[in-house]
């Protein structure tokens, strides 16, 4: 049975593939609805995207702000005018403090390029080339306080290949985060997964620290 649609506002600061993703699925059926797109950078892409599937959007400059508090309460003061079950950050670029992490805990995901805890941070590409890894991919993760570092949701994983370069890597794993998201959301909107006492819990059974893997459904 298709559920009601699950409100989520995305937060972006760039390209927006990942947000790209989310509103084709919603075109074929996911049962998800994008309530706004908030950038931080006001020449992200995404926007562009965002208007084009006529959702309202809002940039909210963290240049502008004194602090880092201040730029929060202005991006709390968005998100509470739309109210979303889930937030949902897609290559967005700041980090945020405890407190804002802590006002939406269990309620804000994550999606990173790498196999976490592997990488956390930037340039996470050329870190498994450098590592000579023989395995790399994406996670969804919720948000807690350290970068990168909340309880898993769910992974995919790809062979590194011996010409792979930090350029090809980054597009082979954007391959896979583009069905990942969808797929998570979907979870979402069916009431299957949410954050129990810091354990992800996937049709009331907590998952294991890697998540879901995707690729073995
Ligand atoms: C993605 O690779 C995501 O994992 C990382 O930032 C990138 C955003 O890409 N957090 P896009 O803006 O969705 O194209």
């Amino acid at each position: 049975m298709t559920p009601p649609r699950l409100p989520i506002a995305v937060l972006i600061s760039g390209n927006g593939s990942n947000l790209q993703a989310i509103i084709d699925a919603i075109q074929t059926g996911l049962p998800v609805e994008i309530q706004a797109v908030i950038s931080n950078q006001p020449e992200a892409f995404g926007l562009t995207r965002a208007e084009k599937a006529g959702i309202p959007t809002h940039v909210i400059p963290h240049r502008a702000y004194g602090t880092r508090e201040a730029f929060e309460d202005a991006l709390d003061a968005c998100l509470k005018h739309y109210a979303p079950t889930l937030i949902v950050l897609a290559g967005f670029m700041r980090r945020l403090t405890a407190p804002f992490v802590a006002r939406h805990l269990g309620a804000m995901i994550n999606i990173h390029p790498s196999l976490l805890p592997k990488y956390p941070g930037l340039d996470t590409h050329a870190r498994a080339l450098a590592a000579q890894d023989t395995h790399h991919g994406a996670s969804i993760h919720f948000v807690t306080p350290e970068v990168d570092g909340g309880p898993i949701i769910c992974q995919s994983t790809l062979d590194i290949a011996p010409d792979d370069t930090p350029g090809t890597l980054q597009k082979r794993v954007q391959v896979l985060e583009h069905v990942m998201y969808p797929q998570v959301l979907d979870w979402f909107a069916h009431g299957r997964l949410r954050l129990a006492d810091g354990a992800v819990l996937f049709d009331n059974r907590p998952l294991p620290p890697e998540g879901v893997q995707l690729d073995t459904l």
